[in-house]
C-alpha cells in the first residue's frame, strides 16, 4: 500500500505557532466547565460524585486521544501531529491527578491513612492507582533531558507502558461499574482502546507476515 499523500494544509496549520496554545486552551475547557458548574451549583444532586466521575471520564478520553495520535498520523499523513503528542499525554496525567485529588478530597477528606487503607481494599482503586503511578513515571520522563539521560531505547521501552495504562484504565472502569452491571460505556471505551492497540499490533506484525507470505510464495 503506498503511503498516504501528506495533506499539506493540515500539516501547515499544525506547524503554526498558534496550534499549541490553541490545543492547550481547548484541553482546559473540561476543567473550566467543571469549575463553572461547581460555582454555579450546576453539578447535579451529588456534586462530589459528578466531579470524581467527570475527571475520570476526561482522563480516559485524553488517554484515548494520546493513543490515537500515532495511528492518525500514519493513516492521514498529518505528521505534524507528533509535536502535539507530549502535550496531550501530559493533559492525560493532569486530569488523572485531578481525578485522584477529587477522590482524596471529596471521598476521603484528605485523610492519608484512610486513602492508603482504601487502595488495597477495593480492587478498582488499586488498579486506578497503578495506572496513575505509571502515568506519573511517563510524565516525569517526558522531557528532552530525560530522553538523553535514559537513552532512546530505554526511554521508548518505558513509554510503551502507556498501553498498560490503557488496559488498567479499562479494568478500573469495568470494576467500578461491575456492582451495577452497567457496562455500556465501558464497552465503548474498551472497543476504542482495542482498535488503537490493534492498529499498532497490526503495523508491527505486517512486515513479519509479509515476509512469511513471500517465503511461502518462493
Ligand atoms: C489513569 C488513571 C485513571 C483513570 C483513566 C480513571 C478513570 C475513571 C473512570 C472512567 C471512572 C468512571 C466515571 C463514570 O462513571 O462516568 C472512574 C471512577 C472513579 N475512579 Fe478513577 N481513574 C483513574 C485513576 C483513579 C485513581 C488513582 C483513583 C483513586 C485512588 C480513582 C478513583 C475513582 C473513583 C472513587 C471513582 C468513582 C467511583 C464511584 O462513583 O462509585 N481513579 N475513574
Amino acid at each position: 500500500m503506498p503511503p498516504p499523500r501528506a495533506p499539506g494544509a493540515v500539516n501547515r496549520w499544525l506547524l503554526r505557532r498558534q496550534a499549541k496554545p490553541l490545543l492547550f486552551a481547548a484541553a482546559l475547557l473540561p476543567l473550566a466547565w467543571l469549575v463553572f458548574g461547581a460555582f454555579a451549583d450546576r453539578l447535579g444532586a451529588n456534586p462530589a460524585e459528578t466531579l470524581i466521575r467527570s475527571t475520570g471520564d476526561w482522563t480516559l478520553r485524553f488517554l484515548c486521544l494520546t493513543l490515537a495520535i500515532t495511528p492518525l498520523r500514519q493513516a492521514t499523513g498529518w505528521h505534524a501531529l507528533a509535536r502535539l503528542r507530549r502535550m496531550v499525554g501530559l493533559f492525560t496525567f493532569f486530569y488523572a491527578l485531578l481525578h485522584f485529588l477529587c477522590f482524596a478530597w471529596l471521598d476521603m477528606g484528605f485523610d492519608g491513612a484512610a486513602i492508603l487503607a482504601d487502595i488495597p481494599k477495593r480492587p478498582f482503586i488499586l488498579v486506578g492507582t497503578a495506572a496513575l503511578l505509571l502515568l506519573l513515571a511517563l510524565a516525569a520522563t517526558s522531557f528532552n533531558r530525560a530522553i538523553k539521560a535514559l537513552g532512546a531505547a530505554r526511554w521508548q521501552a518505558l513509554h510503551r507502558s502507556v498501553y498498560a495504562v490503557a488496559l488498567l484504565a479499562i479494568l478500573h472502569f469495568f470494576w467500578m461499574r461491575a456492582a451495577k452491571q452497567d457496562f455500556d460505556e465501558v464497552a465503548v471505551y474498551a472497543a476504542i482502546v482495542a482498535a488503537l492497540l490493534g492498529w499498532r499490533l497490526w503495523r508491527r506484525l505486517r512486515p513479519v507476515l509479509r515476509r512469511g507470505a513471500d517465503a511461502q510464495g518462493r
